[in-house]
């Protein structure tokens, strides 16, 4: 227990500086140098306080501890209580009452394209693993009532995709086919958000997958961390020539039936700021009284700071449902400063409800019990009971 305390910790450091803008080179040897402690601490611990000083797999008594290993195992302890917490917690998640209805439907994508869709690129050796469900993805149907939607919006569907990741581990097949899902579905508004490329020779990808994409409503980005990595300018650039709109460079006004849909994005902190709501007296800006407004942001981090500013709806990616959960604790590495609290799934707080998908893929290939995910979000204004309490 105080092994596993003990990673927790260490992964717990891991987790909230992956959720910092930070370089990925610096990223890796910080976790490479965790990596080796929370190998070598269970061996010491084993050989000193288990067997010889004071030996207590020998049946010696906890109490005759030597004074030096007290700060380091009562926050071990400490780790593996807070370990324990976090599966209770994903436990007993439930989706808030906002969302009111989900379905799921499970797309075997090497059957669908008979093709093993592994290619030549980075960590392609994880991708044949026994068990992995990154070729098992999930197209997730949720309906939310938002109290601030407008009646004229109602029935919005938005095509919500995140974290695709191409590096060329994945062949281009799965995106396309991919891409090819979400349109059947015929959102009226896509968006992606974020961590597009891992290799910028997947750039021509484009084209043929996100390019392929077509709303009434329109298509909108923003970039993550990994593209922050990557020549994000690039990236940007030829998005854009794609006809997708970068919800970085100004908030859009989307006008319906006399009310405005407001739309903007954060790739905060790794890129730009946070876009807050003005409320200034004349009338400038965002009137969050009457508008609906809808904040993309690449890590759920941002939430409770979109909250504050009374967003309506977040849509966010990045932590990629954990990647690997282990049953029954559920996930483990969540890049982010909250850990594992918002690695998936819907919540509700103030009056701003979030949706993280967990993505399609990653730089590592590999799933368990995380299935990759694609979502159609529809939306549903109030009913009039509701509206008037
Ligand atoms: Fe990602």
């Amino acid at each position: 227990m105080l092994s596993i305390g003990h990673a927790e910790l260490w992964t717990s450091v891991i987790n909230r500086t992956h959720a910092m803008k930070i370089h990925e080179v610096h990223l890796k040897r910080l976790r490479h140098v965790l990596e080796v402690l929370i190998v070598l601490f269970p061996i010491v611990l084993f050989f000193t306080v288990g067997l010889s000083d004071p030996g207590v797999l020998g049946g010696e008594e906890w109490s005759q501890l030597p004074g030096l290993w007290k700060p380091i195992l009562i926050p071990c302890a400490l780790g593996f209580a807070g370990l324990m917490y976090s599966a209770v917690r994903h436990q007993f998640y439930r989706p808030p009452r906002q969302q009111t209805a989900q379905s799921s439907e499970l797309i075997q994508m090497r059957e669908r394209l008979q093709d093993d869709l592994i290619g030549e690129g980075p960590y392609h050796y994880l991708a044949g693993l026994p068990f992995n469900e990154i070729f098992s993805v999930e197209f997730t149907r949720k309906t939310f009532q938002l109290p601030r939607l407008p009646q004229s919006w109602d029935g919005l569907k938005i095509l919500h995709l995140s974290d695709l990741h191409y590096s060329g581990t994945l062949k281009r097949e799965y995106f396309i086919e991919l891409c090819h899902i979400g349109q059947e579905a015929q959102p009226d508004l896509i968006i992606f958000s974020g961590d597009l490329l891992d290799e910028m020779i997947c750039l021509d990808w484009l084209q043929e997958t996100l390019g392929s994409l077509q709303a009434p409503l329109g298509c909108f980005f923003i970039l993550g961390n990994h593209d922050w990595n990557q020549d994000s300018q690039q990236i940007r650039q030829s998005l854009t020539e794609l006809g997708w709109v970068d919800l970085t460079l100004e908030p859009v006004c989307l006008q319906h039936a006399g009310h405005s849909l407001y739309m903007t994005g954060t790739e905060a902190p790794w890129m730009g700021g946070l876009p807050a709501l003005k409320r200034s007296a004349d009338g400038a800006g965002i009137d969050v009284e009457s508008d609906f407004t809808l904040l993309v942001s690449h890590t759920p981090d941002n939430y409770h700071w979109a909250a504050r500013q009374e967003y309506d709806l977040v849509l966010s990616g990045h932590t990629h449902g954990g990647q690997v959960r282990i049953p029954p604790l559920g996930p483990i590495f969540a890049p982010s400063l909250h850990g594992t609290r918002y690695t998936s799934g819907t919540f509700f707080r103030g009056s701003t409800l979030l949706h993280v998908s967990r993505g399609v893929s990653g730089i590592h290939p590999l799933r368990w019990f995380c299935r990759p995910e694609i979502s159609l979000l529809t939306l549903q204004a109030p009913t009039e009971h509701a509206a008037s309490v």
